[in-house]
């Protein structure tokens, strides 16, 4: 069966085919530049956008892989959470052209597209495994035990990793989303200059909080001269040494509680390469660790392809109502 799979939760159009003899055959981003000037998402110019790109998207991804519509065996496309306009662009296109050829159609969960997404380029990878979401709308530890049987381990308490980067990127005058392009600044920081705080390790359980971090940062950008490139390249060393302590040390926590051997990483955040860095230096003695690619870490529709290819393997299929679920939680998919 090849499955077509549509992605438009927030400001990436992404395509994706995932066949079952052959992996994934095809896949295309865009990304929406449109929202650069306002310095964050609009959801009305996303939708917008979503509906002018996505078709010639899928077209150019058929084309590429030399296939039609009439290949097709499955339509998914993510139908939460995430921008409701956004959303229902995506669930539209994907119901209609899997009721006009027959075939199912079925909704995904953009959350378990990218707890899968480790999948796409790693064939060892089993259940079960600790994921580490690590994305711009979502920060999670999530005990994945087989398909749809997710348990979260821990989350964030206020802001995201990626929202946290954003932020402090737009404080170091980076544009947004300004999280790749700041830890390119911290490439060429000091450690140690910019000290700051590490959120929660000092209290037991797996959640986590990003907003006081940020708000140490934008203390420290108001005592110093941030015309001066060394000092903004240290503040991004010192927030990303946080942040990536933050995330390493919670993982190390997560996986001796539940006793899992495999961590998968996943995430916007997860294509950090000190994040990489550190999680093998520290954990990989006795933990095997599987990452997303990195052309899968943010968001795409290859993830939503592979996830929804998994579940229309199984029977699964959506009726022809068009249904979205902008706050659609993943604790509450079930067990395939
Ligand atoms: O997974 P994603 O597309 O977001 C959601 O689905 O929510 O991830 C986007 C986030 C943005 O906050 C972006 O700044 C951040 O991932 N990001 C990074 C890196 N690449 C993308 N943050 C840190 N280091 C990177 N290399
Ligand atoms: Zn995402």
């Amino acid at each position: 069966m090849k499955v077509l799979g549509i992605e438009t939760s927030c400001d990436d159009t992404g395509i994706g085919l995932y066949s079952t003899s052959s992996g994934l055959i095809a896949h295309h981003i865009y990304t929406q530049d449109v929202h650069h000037q306002f310095g964050g998402v609009i959801p009305e110019l996303a939708s917008r956008d979503h509906l002018s790109k996505v078709l010639p998207l899928i077209r150019k991804t058929l084309n590429e892989a030399e296939l039609s519509f009439s290949d097709l065996g499955g339509i998914a496309y993510t139908t939460g959470p995430g921008l409701i306009g956004a959303l229902m662009t995506g669930a539209c296109v994907g119901r209609a052209l899997a009721y006009s050829l027959n075939i199912p159609g079925l909704g995904v969960h953009h959350l378990e597209g990218h707890v899968l997404s480790p999948f796409l380029g790693n064939p060892s990878l089993t259940f079960p495994f600790l994921a580490l979401l690590v994305a711009g709308g979502h920060t999670l530890l999530v005990h994945v035990k087989g398909l749809g049987d997710y348990s979260i381990l821990g989350s964030t308490l206020d802001d995201s990793v990626g929202e946290a980067f954003d932020k402090t990127a737009k404080l170091l005058g980076l544009p947004y989303p300004g999280g790749a392009l700041l830890a390119e600044l911290a490439e060429d920081g000091v450690s140690g200059r910019f000290d700051f705080p590490r959120p929660l390790l000092d209290r037991p359980g797996l959640d986590f909080s990003f907003s006081g971090l940020k708000t140490s940062v934008l203390y420290a950008t108001k005592k110093v001269d941030l015309n001066d490139a060394s000092v903004r390249a240290d503040i991004a060393r010192g927030f990303e040494d946080a942040v990536v302590e933050t995330l390493v040390k919670k993982c190390q926590r997560a996986l001796k509680t539940t006793g899992l051997k495999t961590l998968a990483v996943a995430g916007g955040v997860g294509a950090n390469k000190e994040l990489r860095k550190q999680l093998n230096q520290q954990l990989s003695s006795n933990v095997s660790i599987y990452y997303a690619p990195k052309e899968f870490c943010t968001d795409n529709g290859a993830m939503i392809a592979y996830a929804g290819w998994l579940r229309l393997s199984k029977g699964q299929c959506d009726d022809l109502s068009i249904t979205v679920n902008p706050r659609w939680q993943l604790k509450t998919l079930k067990t395939v």
